[in-house]
C-alpha cells in the first residue's frame, strides 16, 4: 500500500504524515515514511541543492529533472523494496508535486511531467494521495524568510493550491481532498475516513 500526501508549502502535511504511520501502525502495519526530495543519499543532496537560495536562477526544465532524480533514486532503493516487503508507504510529497509545481506553476505542462515522472518512478504512483487544502493566507506566515521554493510567495503559493485543485478534478480517483483548516485532530479524522477500506 503506497500512500502519499500533497498540498502547498505549511499546509500541515508532516504532522499528518507522522498521525497516519500512528494510526496504521496501531493496526499492526508495518510502516515507511518518507518525504521528497529526499530519503536517500543522492536525494538528501539534491534536496540541499533544490531548496537552497544560493542555487540562483533555475529553470523549471532543470528543476523538474533534479526533482525526478531523486524520485527515481527514492523510488528504486527505498519505495518499491518497502512495499515488497509488505509495509505500507506514506510519502510526504510525491510525482503530483511535480505535475502541479513545474508542470502547471511552472509550465511545463502536465503531461509532459506525467511522461519524464513514468520513466523516474517505472510507473509506480501511490494508491491514494490525500491532498490537503489550506489557503495560504492562513499557513503562509512568513514570505520573505523560508527556503528557495517558500521564498516564492503568496500568489505563488495560491497558483499551487489552484494547480492542485485542478488535478483533485481531472484525476478524482487517485485523491482525497481534505479541508485542512480544522484542527490536527479534525484534519485526521477525515483522512481516516478517505483510506482505503482495506487499510482502515
Ligand atoms: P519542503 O521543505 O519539503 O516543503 P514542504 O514542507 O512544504 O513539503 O520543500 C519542498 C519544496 O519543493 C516545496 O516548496 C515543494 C517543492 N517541490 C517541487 O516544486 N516539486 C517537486 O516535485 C517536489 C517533490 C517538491
Amino acid at each position: 500500500m503506497f500512500l502519499a500526501f500533497e498540498g502547498a508549502d505549511g499546509a500541515g502535511k508532516s504532522t499528518q504524515v507522522q498521525l497516519l504511520a500512528e494510526y496504521l501502525e496501531r493496526q499492526g502495519r508495518e510502516v515507511l515514511i518518507c518525504r521528497e526530495p529526499g530519503g536517500t543519499e543522492l536525494g538528501e543532496k539534491l534536496r540541499g541543492i533544490l531548496l537552497d537560495p544560493d542555487s540562483g536562477d533555475m529553470g523549471p526544465e532543470a528543476e523538474v529533472l533534479l526533482f525526478m532524480a531523486a524520485r527515481a533514486q527514492l523510488c528504486s532503493r527505498v519505495i518499491r523494496p518497502a512495499l515488497e516487503a509488505g509495509k505500507v508507504v506514506i510519502s510526504d510529497r510525491f510525482l503530483w508535486s511535480s505535475v502541479v509545481y513545474q508542470g502547471i506553476v511552472g509550465g511545463l505542462g502536465i503531461e509532459e511531467v506525467l511522461s519524464i515522472g513514468r520513466v523516474a518512478t517505472g510507473g509506480l504512483l501511490p494508491e491514494l494521495t490525500f491532498l490537503i487544502d489550506l489557503d495560504p493566507a492562513v499557513s503562509h506566515s512568513s514570505l520573505d524568510e523560508g527556503d528557495r521554493m517558500e521564498r516564492r510567495g503568496l500568489d505563488f503559493q495560491r497558483e499551487v493550491r489552484e494547480g492542485f485543485a485542478g488535478l483533485v478534478a481531472d484525476f478524482s480517483d487517485s485523491f482525497a481532498l481534505i479541508d485542512g483548516s480544522g484542527s490536527v485532530e479534525q484534519v485526521h479524522e477525515q483522512v481516516i475516513k478517505a483510506l482505503p477500506q482495506k487499510q482502515s
